[in-house]
């Protein structure tokens, strides 16, 4: 039988996670909705370099080649059999729909052929659920409580939430314009960093002085809303007047700007901690891996007495153990998708 025979339990489900949403081939493994069995991701970042961005035909046609063989690999390290797995989660949005359909059409193939409960996920969700996994030798892993604040920064999104239960959110903020991720990567490939350029940032920041370039803090008043064009088009002016920067000025120019992004998340994410009384905070997304934000967050959380919880740097990015994870929850729930599942490019969380 099955192991989501008992409605809300978890202990001992094992489910098959499956992520297509943009360039990342991803399948995972994981126990009781937090063990990682298995965690495998074929990254397209290479094919995808020379053209400074993710190609979505080109993304499909990766994602159709490698969706096999991603699965197999995932169910070999965890040494289990298609027919040991009590349930699939397959992200079905948002993010390049061309892409979700590979991942979806696998999960519905399988969840079909081999009679193995299905559910959908939303890939911002499983952003969040990334915070409760961990390797099961790892015993000493805390996790927040519900309700928990909740600031999802990736490269389409950037959010304040209350994350009120698994898979339930109300939206308490977020971009009018540019995801943070987004910021990095354009600001990055302005700098001729590559793409996607989140992380060079990050590393060249670490020598550079935060102070050498004035950039715009945005969004100074205006509630809980964020914006990231004002920053920049900053540094477009800035390059526009001093020319593109090598060495030290590089590196000033990197720390300056992650510094005004860290800046206006931290003032944001303090407003939302002081409206919603919450009293814990988690990151997700793949710019929850900055090492500036990451600093920041946690000397916010000493100052105000706050808990903060920072998901492993590995399990920031795109991965299909966070989705398998949200899945689990969604499953022991009772919730199942049949085979209309279909793929949406713009899904929203709360
Ligand atoms: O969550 P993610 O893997 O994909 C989306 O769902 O969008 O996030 C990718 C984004 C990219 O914009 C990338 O530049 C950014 O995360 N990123 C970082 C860092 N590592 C990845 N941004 C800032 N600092 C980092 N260390
Ligand atoms: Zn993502």
């Amino acid at each position: 039988m099955r192991g989501f025979a008992i409605p809300g339990n978890l202990a001992g489900v094992k489910v098959l996670g499956i992520e297509s949403s943009c360039d990342e081939t991803a399948a995972a493994v994981v126990r009781d909705g937090k063990w990682i069995l298995s965690n495998v991701i074929s990254s397209q970042v290479a094919i995808h370099r020379p053209y400074g961005g993710v190609v979505p035909e080109i993304a499909s046609r990766a994602h159709l080649r490698n969706v096999v063989p991603v699965i197999e690999a995932a169910l070999q390290k965890a040494n289990l059999r298609l027919d040991e797995i009590d349930g699939i989660a397959v992200t079905r949005g948002p993010g390049l729909v061309g892409a979700l359909l590979v991942g979806v059409q696998a999960a519905k193939a399988i969840a079909w052929s081999r009679a193995i409960p299905l559910v959908g996920v939303n890939h911002l969700e499983g952003h969040l659920a990334a915070i409760f996994l961990h390797k099961e030798t790892d015993a000493e892993h805390t996790v927040p409580s519900w309700p928990h604040l909740g600031l999802l920064v990736s490269g389409g999104h950037t959010l304040l939430l209350e994350c009120k239960a698994p898979g339930e959110f109300s939206l308490l903020g977020g971009t009018r314009d540019d995801a943070a991720g987004e910021a990095f990567d354009k600001v990055a490939k302005m700098l001729g960093l590559g793409y996607p350029g989140g992380a060079v940032i990050d590393r060249l920041a670490k020598t550079g002085d935060a102070s050498a370039v004035k950039l715009p803090r945005a969004m100074r008043r205006r509630g809980l809303d964020l914006s990231f064009s004002g920053m920049k088009t900053a540094v477009a002016d800035h390059l526009a007047r001093h020319g593109k920067p090598e060495g030290q000025a590089l590196a000033d120019l990197c720390a300056s700007f992650q510094a005004s992004v860290v800046e206006q998340l931290v003032r944001k994410t303090e407003a939302a901690l002081e409206v919603s009384k919450l009293k814990q905070l988690q990151i997700g997304g793949g710019v929850a891996a900055n090492s500036g934000l990451r600093n920041a967050l946690t000397a916010l959380g000493q100052a105000r007495g706050i808990e903060v919880f920072l998901p492993a740097i590995a399990l920031c990015a795109d991965n299909a153990a966070m989705i398998a994870s949200a899945g689990s929850y969604r499953l022991a729930r009772g919730e199942r998708a049949d085979l209309t599942l279909n793929a949406a490019a713009t899904l929203p969380l709360a």
